[in-house]
């Protein structure tokens, strides 16, 4: 066991911000006096009013709310730029890299996003923005995203991003969830030298949205757009209106941000942070988790639509006045060196990017990783799915040279930020685990029945109290909120994740035991994918599960039985994959399609997933007990015909 243990290096343990009796400090501190503990954290925000209260909650029915620093008021934008403005108004704070490498890349100081920030926030309100409103951003990885989703901050409207790759359905279903009013997207996006028409999206979403009333329009690449009643062009509302906007004073509960994501069941749920406690959270978290200092050049290689872009590309490193780089493009678009040539061009120190990346990359040999430079980096992250032992070892060794620790981050849309990561000054690594849980942070291994597992064991991941950065509810359904997260196991937080824990208490989570899958590190909820097909005219009933897949961590195999008298053939699988990347996007697009004649099921009706499963990982010899099937013959021809 000890090969697979990587020791902190000494220059780490003494010059990290935080070393391994530090941890152990901060671990204790948090669990014997959280009140003292929270509420000296928070004192690195910025704060109007400042707290008198840490946190208040209680995951039971009876009593279940979940509040922290309820008596503080803030600003989160005045966080990440006025405060910065004296000393470091002249530092850069976002550096953009575009899609092209032979384009010029773009810098915002700290003071020139704030004059940005400012401008937008005084054209949303020229459009009837106020606090509390939702405004939805459906954006390219461009410098307008950052300056909108702030200056919905800014002026205490709820921002809701929606990401760029998702289709006009799944848009205007996010915007008639949360009753947007109004849209800002841009023109069109582009990636990997594509284009993507997203104005075209909006207004194909508008006819399904009766509450989009105001589309403010970015010109991103200068392409034809049709301007209809509703759309502004965000240049000459720009035109129009000043620099300077006032942040509007917020309690620490008021909700920042929505962030739909999938879960087990029925449509997309609206993910609600707030304030106060997201801000601390992604701030300290930042800090913890990547050792940052100033004169660090943070790249997060994430897009700001998933809640690893808001917390780690923009709330985190710019509260902390961080330099962050915000990239437009793909990893491996020109060529599999790109990744790279920006960490160079820019001397990134730190990275934080997703085993499916990493994967792809690998792929391509080393040969264009050694040939650039990479001497910058001194720490590289990873988020969104396991790491597989392999791409962690050669993100280690091959990428940084054996010099920088490997920061594994567990952590979902609901929790705001990292809540099992190791510290790189502080905890030794082990390639495939997310190591220790941060201070603050209580897991708890539970079996099926409801009991706690102790010491070196599996079971499903629950987090035994709350911490600022958690989700406050779900927008609209506040019972579903309880519903989902709180009922599986009384008085805990259920995560949805399976995981390992050592025999040195380290966690190593083994994905989803719910029926979301993780698809080349984004969620994707099998209901929604299964909902989609069955919307297709010749599809009587569909059943999706994930699969195992090299380069995407899962793919998506879907069962489909056809309506009676309508054949099945390559063309209608085809077909079918389009239909579903219409209706929700690129990344929901099943990798393979099995018409079957029939899906097995109980004799009460209810499909048997676990089967399905088994047959897309190809684990046919290990169906299990199938004799609880209303017609056991059903999974023979599901075996005999397996796709792949
Ligand atoms: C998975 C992304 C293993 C997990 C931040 C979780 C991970 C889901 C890791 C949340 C990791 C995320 N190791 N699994 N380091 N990070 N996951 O909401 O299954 O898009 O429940 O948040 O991704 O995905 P989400």
């Amino acid at each position: 066991m000890t090969a697979d243990l990587f020791p902190v290096p000494d220059e780490w343990a003494t010059q990290a911000r935080i070393d391994a009796a530090g941890y152990d400090r901060l671990y204790a501190a948090a669990k014997d006096g959280p009140d003292a503990f929270w509420l000296e954290q928070a004192k690195r925000l910025d704060w109007i009013e400042a707290p008198q209260k840490a946190g208040d909650w209680s995951f039971d029915e009876a009593d279940f709310h979940i509040e922290w620093f309820a008596d503080g008021t803030l600003n989160a934008a005045a966080n990440c730029l006025d405060r910065h403005l004296i000393e470091r108004g002249d530092q850069v704070a976002i550096i953009w890299e575009p899609d092209v490498p032979t384009e010029e890349p773009r810098r915002f100081t700290y003071r020139e996003l704030h004059a940005e920030v400012c401008r937008f926030a005084n054209v949303l309100k020229a459009n009837g923005a106020t606090k509390g409103d939702r405004v939805t951003i459906y954006m390219p990885m461009i410098p307008e995203a950052a300056f909108a989703v702030l200056a919905c901050a800014r002026i205490g409207a709820v921002h809701s991003v929606v990401f760029g790759g998702f289709s006009a359905d799944a848009l205007a279903g996010r915007v008639q969830d949360c009753d947007s009013r109004i849209v800002v997207t841009a023109d069109e996006g582009r990636r990997g030298g594509k284009r993507v028409a997203l104005k075209a999206c909006v207004d194909e979403a508008a006819a399904q949205a009766p509450s989009l009333e105001r589309v403010i329009v970015v010109r991103a690449t200068g392409g034809d757009v049709a301007m209809g009643e509703r759309d502004v062009w965000y240049h000459e509302a720009a035109a129009q209106v000043s620099t300077d906007c006032p942040p509007e004073p917020m309690n620490a509960e008021d909700p920042l941000f929505i962030l739909y994501t999938s879960g087990s069941t029925g449509k997309p749920k609206g993910v609600l942070h707030s304030t106060g406690g997201y801000l601390l959270w992604a701030s300290l978290t930042h800090e913890w988790c990547f050792d940052y200092r100033p004169g660090d050049v943070w790249w997060c290689a994430a897009d700001i639509g998933w809640v690893t872009g808001h917390t780690y590309i923009l709330y985190g490193p710019l509260a902390n006045g961080a330099t962050t780089l915000m990239y437009e493009g793909l990893p491996n678009w020109p060529d599999a060196s790109r990744i790279w040539q920006v960490v160079d061009r820019h001397r990134v120190t730190g990275l934080f990017t997703a085993p499916t990346a990493l994967r792809a990359l690998m792929k391509e040999g080393d040969a264009p990783v050694t040939a650039t430079d990479r001497s910058s980096l001194r720490i590289l992250g990873s988020v969104g799915e396991p790491i597989n032992p392999e791409a962690w070892r050669w993100y280690h060794e091959v990428v940084g040279e054996g010099r920088c620790p490997i920061i594994d981050t567990w952590w979902q849309t609901e929790t705001g930020g990292a809540l099992i990561a190791p510290l790189p000054g502080a905890t030794a690594l082990k390639p495939g685990s997310a190591t220790r849980p941060l201070p603050g942070i209580f897991p708890q291994l539970m079996d099926e029945k409801g009991e706690v597992l102790e010491g070196a064991t599996s079971g499903n991941l629950c987090i035994t109290g709350s911490w600022p950065g958690q989700m406050r509810t779900v927008w609209g359904d506040h019972d579903r909120f309880f519903q989902t997260y709180f009922t599986t196991y009384p008085g805990k937080y259920f995560t949805g994740d399976g995981c390992r824990r050592d025999e040195d208490d380290y966690y190593w989570i083994t994905g989803r035991v719910d029926d979301v899958i993780n698809v080349s590190g984004h969620r994707m909820g099998t209901a929604e994918v299964e909902s989609a097909l069955v919307l297709h005219a010749k599809v009587a009933e569909a059943a999706v599960v994930g699969m195992p897949h090299e380069v995407k961590g899962q793919g998506i195999y879907a069962y489909v039985t056809l309506n009676g008298g309508v054949a099945a053939s390559e063309e209608l699988a085809a077909e079918l994959k389009h239909w579903v990347r219409r209706e929700i996007g690129p990344i929901a697009t099943p990798d393979a399609i099995q018409f079957a004649p029939a899906l097995p099921k109980t004799r009460s009706g209810k499909i048997m997933r676990r089967i399905l499963r088994k047959i897309a990982e190809g684990d046919t010899g290990a169906l299990g007990d199938t004799s609880t099937l209303a017609d056991p013959a059903v999974v023979d021809d599901l075996v005999a015909n397996r796709v792949g």
